[in-house]
């Protein structure tokens, strides 16, 4: 009775095939709305005001401003000439504070201005004007590359006062308030938009970003958009704002939605990205303990397959003080894989409909393409990356996809998209 009832809980959890290739199906359809630009889609795909993908000729000190992730960070790229590795790169990293981040718009970006005083004492370079590129991940309608209004917070951001004005305004004004450094703000883009820049800079084949972290997001390079040549931040997180992803949305993800700051948004974010993932675990443990499956303190003989992950969940579980079986153990970890592996494949559906729309607006049978990628979540997640390249090569099976780990974040993408801006600006 317990197996069966364990089997039940999980099983909507696995998708099939069929279920996979019309999420793919779903997200192509919301590429095409998003890029129609007849009112408000859920797939918002914006424009970045991005053209080109780097050259190699970029030269010159940048500052890199990173908000949107785990943390804020702060960073100084330098590109120097005819060295084989010619960046370098000094970060620091800053952790911003929950009720910071969901207090007053004035508080957060007066925050941000002092962790950049920080780092430019850090660095001694108080003086000395940099130009500086804003990555800044969250939805933003540009209408140049240094303005960004924000559409609506996600991830768990709610500071006031922020939606519906230009992000690089506020952080002009911040510093402005300080009075105590200068900096020439040149571009704002998405985190999305700065991985693929990293990488593409590595792998000219490189004309996708995907982002698996605390938030999930995708991103193309020009050419892919039919009303413009501008690459265009996908939002693809707010996918089955409409709805379209009903017919997949457990009771334990209406739970977590039912729960969170923004509910009703960003559904596809919330069923893939690493900050739902445990708040999905929980509502299903939750419905485990109430049905009398978990947590009892029947003790048993451990099954020791996969041995150390289950020593690790298990002292995991004794941490949050849960007094645990080796049963319990099973169970939970049995939860935690159905959880991120759907998270995965729906991932990997996502990409295969991006990719696939690559191929068929170049009219090709075939298309070897590198997608740039960075979060904790295909980092440090041990079988997500693995699941989510599977489902892609099964899902687009006429596309040859690599997908390249941006190895610094976003700063030297945004780094190298300032570079390009700022020459442009000044010639
Ligand atoms: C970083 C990027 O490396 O990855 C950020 O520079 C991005 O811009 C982040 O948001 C995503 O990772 P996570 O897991 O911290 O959300
Ligand atoms: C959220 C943001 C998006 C960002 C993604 C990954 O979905 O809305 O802009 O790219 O998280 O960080």
């Amino acid at each position: 009775r317990l197996a069966s009832r364990k089997r039940q809980t999980l099983a909507p959890f696995k998708l099939s095939q069929e279920q996979l290739q019309l999420v793919k199906a779903t997200m192509r359809a919301g590429l095409e709305a998003g890029l129609k630009n007849k009112g408000p889609s859920a797939v918002k795909m914006l424009p970045s005001y991005v053209y080109h993908t780097p050259d190699g000729t970029e030269r010159g000190k940048y500052l890199a401003l990173d908000l949107g992730g785990t943390n804020f960070r702060a960073m100084l790229v330098k590109f120097k000439k005819g060295l084989q590795n010619n960046t370098r790169l000094y970060h620091k990293i800053y952790t911003v504070p929950l009720e910071i981040m969901q207090g007053t718009g004035e508080e957060l970006f007066d925050h941000l201005a002092q962790y950049v005083s920080d780092f430019l004492d850090y660095m001694g370079m108080k003086k000395a004007h940099l130009p500086a590129g804003f990555t800044f991940s969250f939805p933003c309608e540009q209408t140049a590359i240094d303005t960004g209004i924000l559409v609506s917070w996600t991830k768990g951001f709610k500071a006031t006062d922020c939606e519906g004005h230009d992000v690089v305004n506020l952080l002009r004004e911040a510093i402005k308030r300080r009075n105590e450094y200068d900096l020439d703000i040149v571009a704002v883009v998405n985190d999305t938009v700065g991985t693929m820049m990293s990488c593409a800079y590595e792998d000219p084949q490189c004309e996708v970003g995907l982002i698996a972290g605390t938030g999930s997001n995708a991103y193309k390079k020009a050419e892919t958009s039919e009303t413009s040549k501008m690459c265009i931040n996908t939002e693809w997180g707010g996918l089955g704002d409409d709805g379209s992803l009903d017919d997949i949305i457990t009771p334990f993800d209406a739970e977590v939605d039912h729960n969170s700051v923004n509910p009703g948004k960003q559904r596809f974010e919330k069923l893939t990205s690493g900050m739902y993932l445990g708040e999905i675990v929980r509502e299903v443990l939750l419905d485990l303990t109430r049905g009398g499956l978990l947590f009892r303190g029947r003790e048993k003989q451990c099954l020791c397959f996969d041995r150390l992950a289950l020593l690790q969940v298990r002292s995991i579980l004794q941490n949050l003080g849960l007094d645990s079986t080796c049963d319990d153990s099973i169970i939970v970890k049995e939860v935690c894989g159905a959880v991120s592996r759907r998270a995965a494949e729906l991932c990997g559906a996502g990409m295969a409909a991006v990719v696939d729309k690559i191929r068929e607006n170049r009219g090709l049978d075939h298309l070897n393409i590198t997608v740039g990628v960075d979060g904790a979540l295909y980092k440090l997640h041990p079988h997500f990356s693995g699941v989510l390249q599977e489902t892609t090569r099964v899902l687009a099976p006429q596309c040859n996809v690599t997908f390249l780990p941006s190895e610094e974040g976003s700063g030297k993408g945004a780094a190298l998209i300032t570079a390009v801006a700022r020459q442009k600006r000044d010639r």
